[in-house]
């Protein structure tokens, strides 16, 4: 929800709020030397690597990397805005907040959304009182039961029924003062084409609540009984529905997915409702549309593996390209720990629902863990579709190039490179070419990319000569002097004038890192551990948020002296790195100087053999 909340109020709240207090709640924690332990809420272990500092306010987790500071736990943890987040602790510490100040348009729009889902959940309760206690629903009920719903599942995903006729839950609403203008906002009934008048959407239906992580009821969908078509009808978006962020039953199954660390996606209502009423409860449906970067983004925050059900392999091939291009290309998480993303394709003739009531659970699981990745499944499946004929070759390698070109990390676009290689017997060097060719025409189209995302893009070297252990070993280096710079900067703020002086965050290679060191040198504050607290308030991107608290967990302790030996260090070694015939011939492929560029070539051809 878009609440403006002011500033001084936010930083109230964060001096009020402890962190240690609110993790408390969720995670059993023992203190350690000045920090606390306990088992990560947000993926599975067995061994404790979730740490807390209630000095510097502060969490990280050694695991899976995940940290920031009282809101980005809560946010993360109940799935929320900052600004929700900003209200609850506001809330629990007592804190006021003043709503005068929002705008008329906010404030109007706020009570909408508010007023939606107020609407959205007198009909829930309708339509379940309808399917449990009036004559019709007893139809409805039978459905179900046909279909092998269980009592228990009806009532968990609160399942309810539309009766038949035009106006049965118009003329509820308005009995009670709701005007039909509105109710159509919220998509619940419809206005007739001649404008007199408005009739309920859902008749003679069974209904199913789309419910939010926040348990708020969002939006419906409804089958019919039998044959008839359409047999599904949606909610419409609305301003408190969004398909494209929205995923069927998340609610229920988000606990599920932390502890297994897995969920399983599939299309329809009732292939969700089969499978977690067999017992696989982290499931969730994408409902009649295609997944989205914002569905993963959502999941992301639940667990690391995807496993994508599919009833063929044309739905499966289109789903996974998606993913392939969802998943890497837009992949900006910068310890580069990737989601694992399976694929099922059910045998013919069957979805998930049909699936787990004939062979039952067991096969499902077997099944799910024998899934091959996305990009395996996906050269088999053009292996399968064009064989292995010289024309056959062409078109898989045709097939796989988009693809393969959408995987932004080096290694794992070689190895599946390498992959496809071996399975169709062409060598990886035409491959690797087809590749290149279409992620240059790739890039061409694309905007400069900015901040973070630039690590993500970069594509393969225009050489060879530039990827040499040497310079790989450099950069590492480099990287890891960077880190070490801002931990000080973040441990030791006497150190900051030091900093500016000699310009050092300039000179930073890595773009994320350097966004973050110029953030330290802004938001200078005296007081080192208050100083964290703040940068991690002004930081607005998860990752980065959890990049500074893991670089500032630690309890290093610092001395001017060793603080200028670093820095001193890094100098020389950008210094080297400048000079550093590599990086001539880098800028001169880039000034398209090819003159110089064979000169420089050369002399490292003859480096290399004075070397031998
Ligand atoms: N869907 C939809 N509108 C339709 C058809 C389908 O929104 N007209 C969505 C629904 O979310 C549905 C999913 O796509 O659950 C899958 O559709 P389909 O495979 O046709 O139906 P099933 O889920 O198999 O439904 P059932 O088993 O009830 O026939
Ligand atoms: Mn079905």
């Amino acid at each position: 929800m878009g609440i403006f909340i002011p500033e001084d109020k936010i930083s109230e709240i964060r001096n009020t709020a402890d962190v240690v207090d609110i993790v408390s709640e969720v995670v059993l924690l023992k203190k350690a030397g000045r920090n606390y332990v306990g088992l990560c809420p947000f993926h599975s272990e067995k061994t404790p690597s979730f740490t807390v500092s209630p000095e510097k306010q502060i969490f990280y987790c050694f695991g899976c990397g995940v940290g920031g500071n009282v809101f980005s736990f809560l946010m993360k943890q109940e799935g929320i805005s900052f600004p929700e987040a900003a209200r609850m602790l506001a809330k629990r510490y007592g804190i006021a907040l003043p709503i005068q100040k929002i705008s008329p348009e906010q404030k109007r729009r706020i009570t909408e959304k508010e007023s939606l889902l107020d609407i959205n959940r007198q009909a829930m309760d309708y339509f379940c009182n309808a399917l449990h206690n009036s004559s019709a629903g007893t139809k409805a009920v039978s459905y179900l039961k046909e279909r092998g719903i269980t009592q228990d599942v009806i009532n968990c995903f609160n399942l309810g029924y539309a009766p038949g006729g035009w106006d049965n839950l118009l003329n509820f609403f308005v009995k009670k003062g709701i005007s039909p203008v509105f109710l159509e906002t919220s998509g619940l009934v419809l206005s007739r084409k001649n404008k007199n008048g408005y009739y309920d959407r859902f008749r003679d239906r069974v209904v199913f609540p789309i419910i939010d992580v926040a348990m708020q009821v969002i939006g419906f969908g409804g089958r019919v009984l039998d044959d008839s078509l359409p047999k599904y009808l949606n909610s419409p978006e609305t301003p408190i529905y969004n398909k494209s962020r929205s995923l069927y039953g998340l609610h229920l199954a988000k606990r599920k997915c932390r502890e297994s660390d897995t969920v399983y996606i599939v299309e329809g209502y009732l292939d969700l409702l089969a499978l977690y009423q067999h017992g696989v409860e982290n499931v969730v449906a994408t409902l009649g549309t295609s997944l989205t970067s914002e569905h993963i983004r959502l999941l992301k925050g639940y667990c690391r593996k995807m496993i994508l059900v599919y009833d063929s392999d044309v739905a499966g091939i289109k789903a996974a390209e998606r993913c392939i291009d969802i998943f890497w290309k837009e992949h900006v998480d910068f310890r580069k720990e990737y989601v694992d993303t399976r694929i099922i394709i059910l045998p013919a003739g069957h979805d998930p629902d049909s699936y787990i009531f004939k062979f039952g659970s067991g096969a499902f699981v077997d099944a799910a863990n024998t899934a091959p990745g996305i990009m395996s499944f996906l050269i088999d499946a053009a292996i399968k579709k064009h064989g292995l004929a010289v024309e056959g070759k062409i078109r898989v390698i045709s097939d796989l190039k988009a693809p393969l070109s959408a995987i932004n990390d080096r290694m794992a676009r070689s190895l599946y490179i390498k992959e496809v290689s071996e399975k169709i017997g062409v060598d990886e060097g035409s491959i690797m070419e087809k590749v290149r060719d279409m992620s240059d025409r790739k890039q061409a189209g694309q905007k400069k990319p900015t901040g973070v995302h630039h690590i993500a893009l970069e594509g393969f070297p225009k050489t060879g000569t530039l990827n040499s252990e040497s310079d790989r070993g450099i950069h590492a280096t480099e990287n890891r002097l960077e880190r070490q710079i801002l931990t000080m900067m973040l441990q030791f703020s006497e150190i900051l004038p030091e900093i500016k002086k000699r310009n050092i965050i300039e000179k930073f290679k890595d773009n994320t890192l350097k966004s973050i060191g110029s953030m330290i040198l802004y938001r200078r504050v005296g007081n080192s551990n208050k100083q964290i607290s703040d940068i991690l308030a002004f930081s607005d991107d998860k990752e980065k948020r959890s990049l500074i608290a893991h670089l500032a967990i630690g309890d290093d302790i610092w001395d001017r002296e060793g603080c200028l030996r670093l820095i001193s260090q890094y100098e020389a070694s950008r210094n080297r790195r400048e000079n550093s015939l590599l990086e001539k011939i880098k800028a001169a492929e880039q000034n398209n100087d090819n003159e110089l560029l064979l000169e420089l070539l050369r002399k490292k051809q003859n480096q290399a053999r004075k070397r031998h």
